[in-house]
């Protein structure tokens, strides 16, 4: 089955509570699971980085969804690919929670990577992770 993934950066609402990031994880992977999409949500106390991959009208709502959300803000795709595997079959929405150093947060990610990462989603991950530690370093 052709899918679609797509890895988006965003800013996070200024102070937003831990509460908030467990709310949107919960409520992310229930709704992930009904609609067949799986995915990463990288929160480095400042940026987002998350990858959504799933069956593209799937994957289209849910990019609809999270433009008006006002829990961030400055949504701009990054990638935006069809692939034949999931990078994250088992993964409904896996929060990772890194260090606004680039270092860190690299190092913390692909600790925690699965093997079915594809090697592009890989690099571009790290890319992200580096533009978002940038960022928020420069802020
Ligand atoms: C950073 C971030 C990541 C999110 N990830 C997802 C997600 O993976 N799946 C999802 O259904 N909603 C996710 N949401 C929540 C959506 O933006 C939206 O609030 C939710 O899908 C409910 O939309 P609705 O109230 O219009 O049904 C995320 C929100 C934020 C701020």
């Amino acid at each position: 089955m052709q899918l679609t993934s797509v890895t988006y950066t965003s800013l996070a609402r200024a102070n937003l509570p831990q509460a908030e990031l467990e709310t949107i994880q919960e409520l992310s992977r229930a709704q992930n699971r009904a609609a067949d999409i799986t995915g990463l949500l990288v929160f480095n106390g400042t940026h987002f980085l998350q990858v959504v991959e799933g069956p593209e009208r799937a994957i289209q709502g849910l990019i609809d969804r999270l433009r008006q959300d006002p829990r961030h803000s400055g949504f701009e795709i990054r990638d935006q690919r069809k692939v034949v595997s999931r990078s994250f079959p088992d993964w409904q929405m896996e929060l990772i929670q890194v260090a606004p150093s680039l270092f860190e947060a690299r190092e913390a990610i692909v600790d925690c990577l699965p093997d079915t990462v594809s090697d592009v989603i890989h690099m571009r991950l790290l890319r992200m992770t580096e533009l978002i530690s940038t960022i928020s370093f420069q802020n």
